[in-house]
């Protein structure tokens, strides 16, 4: 997830590879997770689920067979992620939910239960009195947390288009918090990794450890305070998370760590719901997250840029460079112009235009990388005139849903809630703590996504549905990072162009990305030796990194069956019936 300081001297890369070579994937540990090469994978006629969490795939499929909608399944297995991944989501955090509905007219939403940022939060609030940005006090503690949008989020989603009662939704997680599971192995490496600063906090530490020993990979995790609070919640929704106990936890907690959060935030919060972008390509029709994402503009420049490109008969190195080097250029405009539509009037038509991909296009060299200082961001002045898991599901009906969920890093700011088993966001580090500064992800952010009262921060993630015409064909988001929106789009060009019609090919061939800043591409394993070479000779920087990003999905096939594959990088679970 953290995409920084991961590098693995090249020269013991092709070692690896080499080493490999009888896997067509050797980028995945499958031996490490128990798991073979035809793995991850369900179908079935009437439904379909992947996500980031083997129970929480499980719980969508038991409450579509209770005869719930697709978006209880979602609700379900949202809740399950929740307690599943403590980690990477949860009820401290928030999310983005892109639903598409059949009917004589689709239609097509986004609601957005991002979270926004404390009404005292000012945008210097990360800077000390030389205007120094503080280092890691957008990450870490109290003040890193906005005010989390999960549970209205999900309550409105069922408001909307629910059928089962709500209690019911929350059974499965609620089980899985009493009854418990075995750790798995990225669990088990993420809680490690993060001990030191999770060990810090006494109530935090509890909920990582057992007999006073840090939690390790077959251990048994039980989380009886978060069953509680998901009983709260269950029971009486509307109040809990706003002024009912766990918001006045939530609150106190704040007051005695220096957090912003106070009961009015929490009062005063409310999940948005939102026109998705619609962009057509290739006789499809996709539906995007529009801003506070910056995820669906990226997706939508990139394929602009490329729209005249042969990319299902490009040589491999060719198709990594060019593709890289639309990324470059998408990311460089992100970094100027994406921020929280609510408070930063902009249009995002100039970015979308296509007389701006033609242009950018042409900048383009084949066989030559292009330095990113030379590299010019869309200038606010053709702005200005207006002014981390994914769960995706589809059914026979002509439903189709792709959530993503987070709480940014692993563990949010590696703080929990007292009595509450709740882990709180850092989603604050989202946002530019000073124009030029990078995040953690490397990004950089100018004046549309400064902090300011009650703003969402820009987002990566990037929930996407694909429509054949007016038929839904795929649902797919992923978790990463700023490495969202380009592993989302390997994916689906994946699986329409470069490996056609075979969805786990798709998801589990090797992957890369560039984001303008810093002027590399990250690659992961399992790139050819000659691949390699020919990018340098290109005059690429390059990174190889096991920090990448996981990628769900659900495919309608052209038989009309369903494929579900969960990206076997790391815990997941696909199901179908
Ligand atoms: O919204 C974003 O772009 C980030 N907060 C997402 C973080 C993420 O995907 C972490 N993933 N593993």
């Amino acid at each position: 997830m953290i995409p920084m300081g991961f590098r693995i001297s090249l020269i013991l890369i092709s070692g690896i590879l080499l080493g490999c070579a009888s896997s067509p994937y050797p980028h995945i540990d499958f031996k490490g997770w128990d798991r073979t090469e035809t793995c991850c994978l369900a179908s079935g006629k009437k439904m379909a689920v992947a996500s980031g969490g083997t129970h929480a795939s499980q719980a969508a499929l038991e409450i579509s067979q209770m005869g719930g909608t697709l978006a209880d399944a979602a609700v379900a297995a949202a809740f399950t992620l929740a307690v599943e991944r403590p980690q990477s989501l949860g009820l401290g955090g928030g999310g983005f939910f892109l639903y598409s509905q059949p009917g004589k007219k689709r239609n097509d939403v986004f609601v957005d239960f991002r979270e926004v940022a404390p009404g005292v939060a000012t945008a210097k609030m990360f800077r000390d009195s030389q205007d120094q940005v503080i280092p890691l006090q957008s990450r870490f503690g109290a003040k890193a947390v906005a005010t989390p949008g999960f549970v209205p989020g999900m309550l409105l989603i069922h408001k909307k288009w629910g059928k089962l009662p709500w209690a019911k939704l929350l059974q499965p997680a609620i089980r899985l918090a009493r009854q418990g599971f075995r750790v798995y192995p990225s669990l088990a490496r993420r809680i490690d990794e993060e001990k030191k600063a999770l060990l810090e906090d006494s109530y935090t530490k509890s909920l990582i450890s057992i007999n006073g020993e840090l939690l390790k990979k077959g251990d048994w995790i039980r989380q009886l305070d978060l069953a509680q609070t998901l009983e709260r919640i269950a029971e009486n929704p509307q109040r809990e998370m706003r002024s009912g106990i766990t918001a006045q936890k939530i609150a106190a907690f704040m007051k005695t760590r220096g957090g912003l959060i106070s009961q009015k935030d929490l009062l005063r919060y409310q999940a948005v719901i939102r026109k998705p972008l619609e962009f057509q390509w290739n006789g499809k029709t996709l539906l995007l997250a529009p801003p506070p994402s910056a995820g669906g503009v990226v997706v939508i420049e990139m394929l602009n840029m490329l729209a005249r490109d042969a990319l299902d008969r490009m040589e491999p190195s060719e198709y990594v460079h060019l593709l890289s080097e639309s990324m470059r250029r998408a990311y460089a405009d992100r970094s100027q112009a994406i921020g929280d539509p609510d408070f930063h009037k902009f249009s995002i038509e100039p970015l979308l235009s296509y007389s701006r991909a033609e242009k950018l296009r042409a900048s383009i060299t084949s066989g030559q990388a292009t330095p990113s200082k030379a590299i010019r961001p869309i200038s606010s002045e053709d702005l200005k005139e207006n002014h981390t898991t994914q769960l995706s599901l589809m059914d026979e009906a002509g439903n189709a849903i792709a959530m993503t969920l987070s709480l940014n890093e692993f563990f949010g700011c590696r703080l929990a809630v007292p009595e509450t088993g709740i882990f709180l966001n850092n989603q604050m580090d989202d946002f530019s703590s000073k124009p030029g500064e990078p995040n953690v992800f490397g990004l950089l952010g100018a004046e549309a996504n400064s902090i300011a009262p009650f703003k969402r921060p820009v987002s990566s993630m990037t929930p996407t549905i694909i429509l054949d015409r007016g038929r839904p064909v795929l649902a797919i988001g992923a978790a990463g990072g700023s490495k969202i929106s380009t592993h989302v789009t390997q994916v689906f060009l994946n699986l329409f162009l470069r490996t056609p019609d075979d969805l786990r090919k798709a998801v589990f061939s090797p992957r890369f990305h560039h984001q303008w800043l810093p002027d590399q591409i990250t690659l992961e394993n399992g790139f050819s030796e000659k691949m390699i070479r020919t990018l340098k000779t290109m005059g690429h920087s390059l990174e190889i990194s096991d920090r990448t990003a996981l990628v769900q999905t659900v495919w309608r096939n052209p038989e009309g069956s369903f494929v579900a594959v969960f990206d076997p990088r790391d815990e997941g679970g696909a199901e179908a019936q």
